[in-house]
């Protein structure tokens, strides 16, 4: 009985959904760890710099971002003209919250005409103070792309940074930071997750620590192991080293292939604050918008508008 009250109710707020998003001229879209039914609601599922090209190029006069406040964030940089709505307020990123613009200042003090890289998971006022921004899907050919002779501050991800100046073979300075979900994946949760899927390709997120990096058959962003996962036959088995949700969209593309996630801890609270009612309340009260302070857009524009070239 609850049960189909349960679908009626997740039917009828679909429904509210559609009608509000015509009204609204509103697109919706969510990351690859937005829970299922936020995916399969979405108009667009994608990885950060995927989304952000969205964004940046969409008609639509909403924009509901199911994701965190960093990706709505950017989002609200590159389209002023939109309406940016986050259904979830507290929807944060521990990892953007481990720099602060000052402390960005306070560095470029330190190393006087090094140029500061900034990884998407960071707030405006970071990116502000940045010369160029990255996403996991784009560091390596950003870093690639600066000027040899010049330093590097790169930030706030210290397990990213470590595997682009590996990748690159080139020396930054290393931020402290690190998401904490991605974090928790040890070297003997690795081995743990080999042992009881032995023939299992294990793909890692590079925001994963360096060691565990190191025990990876394929590194790379969201949407680069949902591609790789294509690329491979059928009956394949994956051991998935990121957050949870993307399973949900690698088994909605390879009915043929099997996931297994490589540890529990692999879930982002954060990513998962967002529900359907949410979808539907923000649509309703066009809650919560995400603003951003002209001059400090303008400043974090350019740094966003940087890697998108
Ligand atoms: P992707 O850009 O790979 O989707 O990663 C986003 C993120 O926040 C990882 O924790």
């Amino acid at each position: 009985m609850s049960q189909s009250h349960n679908k009626s109710s997740a039917e009828e707020l679909l429904q509210e959904i559609a009608a509000l998003k015509e009204e609204r001229h509103a697109v919706i879209i969510a990351h690859n760890y937005q829970p299922p039914e936020i995916q399969d609601l979405a108009d667009h599922v994608g990885d950060s710099l995927e989304l952000s090209r969205l964004a940046a190029k969409t008609d639509a006069r909403v924009i509901v971002f199911c994701g965190v406040k960093f990706m709505a964030e950017t989002a609200a940089i590159l389209s002023p003209d939109k309406t940016v709505l986050l259904p979830a307020r507290e929807a944060g990123c521990t990892l953007a919250d481990c720099a602060t613009a000052g402390r960005i200042r306070e560095m470029k003090q330190k190393y006087p005409g090094a140029l500061v890289v900034t990884y998407v998971n960071s707030s405006v006022e970071v990116k502000a103070e940045s010369d160029i921004c990255c996403t996991s899907a784009n560091a390596v050919d950003v870093v690639k792309s600066v000027d040899p002779s010049k330093q590097i501050i790169f930030a706030p991800d210290y397990n990213l940074g470590h595997y682009v100046s590996k990748v690159t073979n080139r020396r930054m300075i290393l931020w402290d930071g690190c998401c904490p979900t991605h974090a928790a994946l040890s070297t003997s949760g690795v081995e743990k997750a080999r042992e009881k899927w032995p023939k299992a390709i294990f793909m890692m997120h590079p925001e994963c620590k360096p060691a565990a990096l190191e025990l990876a058959d394929y590194v790379g962003s969201t949407s680069a192991m949902i591609r790789y996962a294509k690329q491979q036959p059928d009956g394949t088995e994956f051991i998935v080293g990121t957050e949870g949700g993307l399973l949900h969209k690698l088994e909605k593309e390879n009915p043929g292939k099997v996931f297994h996630v490589a540890s529990d801890f692999l879930v982002c609270p954060m990513m998962k604050m967002i529900s359907l009612g949410d979808v539907r309340d923000s649509l309703k009260k066009m809650q919560f918008v995400i603003s951003v302070p002209e001059t400090i857009r303008v400043k974090a524009r350019a740094a966003v508008e940087a890697m998108l070239l």
